[in-house]
């Protein structure tokens, strides 16, 4: 088979390299791409917002099946138009990605189900957001703003100035432009976090193993949310009693969910929950894989990714097994300094080897660039330094062995990475 997969991350990273483990991969084209993925599969020049462009590159090369990794494609409608255009492709259409990137469909869609969540409310004024924060009085006041707002869209408001100033950057500052049209005020949960990435059909599901992000971007988790500063699977406060739990009040509920609305979700769903003294509650769903969720979840898997991926397409997920290994896996990530506000790029990497890799580890390149004969860093998240061990502690260390034999400017990671 010939495979494309959109999108230029690390998360990109570790699905082109677990398709390129199938003896069905033939060819493996990544669009666009990054420096370390161009070890791995033929980078094309094309934004993976390029709807037109990635349906055309997909006729010319014959390719039999396109994977579409980020957020904003799925939520432009890529999928919609690769299989207009009789394109097999893996991920959600448009009216199912809205899973994310729409907060109130999705709180409309757990309060209409009875899929348990923080209690919210709506709106689409200021004023009248202020009002019901003033009455309600209690802090912390969470306030989300509707749209995509590339993880940053959550405000957390200690007290009433703190959620004055939130409501002004999301509605009317607009600083996520037309995602700050509505806003969800909801109440503050607290408890251990777990992300469950599951594949489903549009009718069964089926969870992977567990993870655990790092959101915060510095140790003891303090400073600015991030995309994802480290990961480790297992995530361990999630047993097999919760993981039952999930599957009857949340999994199996929100898959038919969308088939009742007419919505069926076909491709990964992301499940980020908060475990809550009164029990599991959704605060968010993903349309897709997590980064750097996968990066500690696609390599403890051990059946043919295309092979889930078809049967996903085909809606024959419940035919098709998943094995997974029982090993633990981490990944630390290294990211530029002054990440996620301004960094500079351009810096070269020291302690890779040609490939992008280094001894004890897998690296995932997130953003990277290589050129002549050099990698240079080109983003925010740099690379996600990985490794397997038969226990977390050993996985732990594995990844920050091999983290000490990286350099660039400016570097920095987190200390506490499954601590
Ligand atoms: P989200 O983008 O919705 O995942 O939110 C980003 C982060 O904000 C989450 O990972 C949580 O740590 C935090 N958060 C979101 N909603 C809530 C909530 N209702 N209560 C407490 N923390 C929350
Ligand atoms: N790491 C969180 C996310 O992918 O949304």
């Amino acid at each position: 088979m010939k495979i494309l997969v959109v999108g230029g991350g690390g998360r990109e990273h570790v699905l082109v390299r677990k398709l390129k483990e199938s003896p069905r991969t033939e060819k493996i084209y990544c669009a666009p791409g990054n420096g370390g993925i161009s070890k791995d599969a033929e980078c094309v020049p094309i934004s993976a917002m390029d709807l037109l462009g990635m349906v055309a590159f997909a006729k010319k090369h014959r390719v039999d099946l396109v994977v579409v990794a980020p957020d904003d494609p799925l939520a432009a409608g890529m999928v919609d138009a690769l299989e207009n255009a009789g394109i097999p492709a893996f991920g959600p259409r448009a009216n199912a990605a809205e899973i994310e990137s729409s907060k109130v469909f999705s709180k409309n869609l757990m309060k209409k189900y009875g899929i348990p969540t923080a209690e919210y409310e709506v709106f689409d004024r200021p004023d009248a957001a202020l009002e019901y924060i003033r009455s309600r009085g209690r802090y912390p006041a969470v306030i989300k703003a509707d749209g995509l707002a590339l993880g940053k869209g959550v405000i957390i408001a200690a007290d009433f100035k703190q959620a004055q100033a939130g409501i002004k950057t999301i509605m009317e500052d607009k600083v996520f432009g037309a995602s700050g049209n509505r806003v969800v005020v909801e109440e503050f949960l607290t408890g251990p976090e777990v992300s469950v990435l599951a594949f489903t059909d549009g009718t069964c599901v089926k969870p992977m193993v567990s993870s655990k992000d790092h959101k915060r971007a510095l140790d003891g988790d303090k400073g600015l949310n991030t995309g994802g500063m480290g990961t480790i699977s297992p995530n361990p406060y999630y047993t097999p009693e919760l993981a039952q739990q999930c599957m009857k009040t949340i999994f199996q509920p929100t898959v038919r969910a969308m088939a009742q609305e007419g919505r069926p979700f076909k491709g990964c769903l992301y499940f980020g929950l908060m475990l809550t003294p009164d029990g599991p509650k959704v605060i968010e769903y993903n349309s897709r894989f997590g980064d750097p969720e996968a990066q500690v979840v696609l390599p403890r898997l051990q059946t043919d990714l295309v092979d889930i991926m078809e049967a996903v397409a085909q809606e024959k997920l419940e035919q098709q097994p998943i094995e997974w290994s029982k090993q633990a896996c981490a990944c630390v990530v290294m990211a530029s300094g002054g990440y996620p506000v301004a960094y500079q790029k351009g810096y070269e990497i020291s302690g890779l080897n040609e490939n992008g890799q280094v001894e004890g580890a897998t690296v995932y390149h997130a953003g990277t660039v290589f050129q002549d004969g050099r990698f240079r860093t080109n983003g925010g998240r740099v690379l996600g330094v990985t490794s397997l061990g038969d226990h977390l502690t050993q996985a732990l260390a594995n990844a920050y062995q091999s983290v000490s034999k990286i350099h660039f400017e400016g570097a920095f990671y987190r200390h506490d990475i499954g601590k």
